[in-house]
């Protein structure tokens, strides 16, 4: 049997913006759980792409002069080079727009509509473009104009009296799911959501239009070519199509990766992929992803950050000023993983000196600076006697971080690994070994820069998933060779394999320090 993978996914982002801060921190996310679980031993699948089809695009890309197709074209790289800047490590990219997706698609509601799941009907209710959801006038609000507007965005919505649909019997489904919601606890992530939903589904569930054929925009029903499908019955299908559904070739592959083990998404899209995407698989006779885990937002004073709200930072913004791995680590560590994060530049600046520059960094300098004065730059060879409080820590560090990542509890995680940094720093104070260099005997000196040398190759470890740039750095410094080779953290992060001779190579500070006034940005 093939080995089971450790698969996951990011949302399938729609192309009518550019990425900003909002869809980089779950792509993000997802790459520090890619580059763990590889540490860790572990093939990965990690699936992103781009939601081409639906209204919403084929708008944008006629106000922009252009042909749905161009224009989905032309936003390609947008997303690309964004990932390779942020050293996205995923292993398939899907376009909703490739024929392989379309085989998909096709594959599947042929499959349903064979199984008798779909029937044709008029839809009669309401629609938001932006959104790309159907509404029913009791969930819509109205503006001051006495307008109905989506309860999501706050754009008008458009009325549809009858369009001729194909709908899927989602009403069915509304028991199985409260029972498997009910078997699985951990199905929907935090708990907050689960509970959303749950109160959600037990409200009652309506079927749902998954075709249109006002508009051509998007794969055509293999059984009706008048119609094309829903952009989310198409979308919510890539997560599929990455890991080889409906390729003949790729069977065991995907055989190896489904269920997969997240879904990872916002908040905002929790219903499509906690109640419509289990009760098409339910359908379909696929089991169930593991969990789909549901994070917050990140909030610019107490607003979610959206382009359309001109309150987008982008991530090159935020590089420019800290570098890649700091912007990483300051998401990924200050805002907890499932909860709304309120980002402001005073945090990031303070997050970047404390942990950053005087703790990682400055600890690695202040380390390698003393072992080039008083071992000419080599590890020294140490007896191992005396006192070394890092060891302890280290013995139960694999259990509580590895634990921390395998809960996307990404807070936990670099929190342990940064206080072990902190540790060490202590010790420096503590042990003094500029006193200890006076003495002739330099058994001692040997011993805590030993001590002090390992802990920092055990934390660059650590730190390797957020960080990569600058463990990569550090591991070569300790001419550990490439940190992205690891492939058995837990050995690898074990006590006492420094070996004494290895030569330690300097580097320039890994954080400079940043003064606040000097950073020129502004996240309104
Ligand atoms: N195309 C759909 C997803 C289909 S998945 C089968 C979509 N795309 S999106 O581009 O609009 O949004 C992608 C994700 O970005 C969502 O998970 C959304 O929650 C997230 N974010 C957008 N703005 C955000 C913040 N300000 N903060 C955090 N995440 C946010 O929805």
């Amino acid at each position: 049997m093939a080995k089971e993978t450790y698969a996951f996914t990011t949302p399938i982002y729609y192309v009518n913006a550019k990425p900003h801060l909002g869809t980089a921190y779950t792509t993000i996310a997802s790459d520090c759980v890619a580059r763990y679980q590889r540490m860790n031993g572990r093939e990965v699948a990690f699936v992103t792409g781009m939601d081409e089809h639906g209204q919403k695009v084929a708008d944008t890309a006629a106000a922009n002069n252009m042909s749905p197709q161009e224009w989905c074209d032309s936003m390609e790289p947008a997303f690309r080079d964004e990932w390779k800047n942020l050293k996205i490590t995923y292993t398939d990219f899907v376009r909703t727009t490739e024929k392989r997706q379309e085989r998909s698609v096709q594959k599947f509601w042929q499959d349903l509509y064979d199984k008798g799941y779909l029937y044709k009907g008029a839809y009669e209710g309401w629609y938001c473009v932006h959104e790309e959801t159907y509404y029913a006038e009791s969930d819509l609000e109205k503006n001051e104009d006495g307008v109905y507007v989506c309860p999501e965005c706050g754009r008008p919505v458009q009325e549809s009296t009858g369009e001729e649909n194909w709908f899927f019997k989602l009403s069915e489904f509304q028991d199985k799911l409260l029972d498997y919601y009910e078997k699985h606890p951990d199905f929907i992530r935090p708990e907050i959501r689960y509970n959303e939903v749950v109160s959600f589904v037990k409200g009652g569930l309506k079927d749902l239009s998954i075709s249109r054929s006002t508009f051509d925009w998007g794969v055509p029903l293999p059984f009706d070519e008048g119609h094309v499908a829903y952009v989310w019955a198409d979308a919510l299908l890539a997560y599929l199509t990455g890991i080889g559904y409906a390729d003949p070739d790729r069977e065991e592959e995907f055989n190896s990766c489904w269920p997969m083990q997240y879904h990872f998404v916002g908040k905002d899209i929790i219903r499509f992929h906690c109640v419509i995407w289990p009760a098409m698989l339910m359908a379909a006779g696929l089991p169930q992803p593991k969990c789909i885990f549901g994070h917050g937002f990140l909030l610019t004073k107490g607003e979610k950050m959206s382009k359309s709200k001109g309150n987008a930072v982008m991530p090159k913004d935020i590089i420019n000023v800290f570098g890649l791995d700091a912007y990483r680590y300051y998401f990924m560590s200050d805002v907890q993983f499932g909860a709304d994060g309120s980002i402001s530049l005073e945090r990031m600046v303070q997050v970047y000196n404390a942990d950053l520059a005087n703790t990682w960094g400055n600890l690695c300098s202040r380390v390698f600076n003393m072992t080039n004065k008083y071992f000419e730059g080599k590890v020294p060879d140490a007896d191992g006697k005396g006192d070394n409080p890092m060891k302890e820590i280290v013995d139960g560090l694999y259990k509580k971080y590895d634990e921390a990542m395998e809960a996307v509890d990404f807070t936990g995680a670099t929190k342990a690994a940064l206080e072990l940094a902190e540790r060490v720093n202590h010790y420096v104070e503590e042990s003094e070994p500029w006193n200890l260099a006076k003495s002739e005997d330099k058994t001692e000196l040997a011993n805590v820069l030993y001590n002090m040398l390992e802990s920092i190759r055990i934390i660059s470890l650590y730190m390797a998933p957020f960080m990569p740039v600058t463990s990569k750095l550090v591991y070569e410094a300790l001419s550990q060779g490439d940190v992205e080779e690891v492939t058995d953290i837990k050995s690898a992060t074990a006590w006492g394999q420094l070996k004494p001779g290895t030569e330690i190579k300097m580097t320039d500070a890994l954080f400079p320090r940043l003064k606040e006034d000097e950073v020129d940005f502004s996240i309104e």
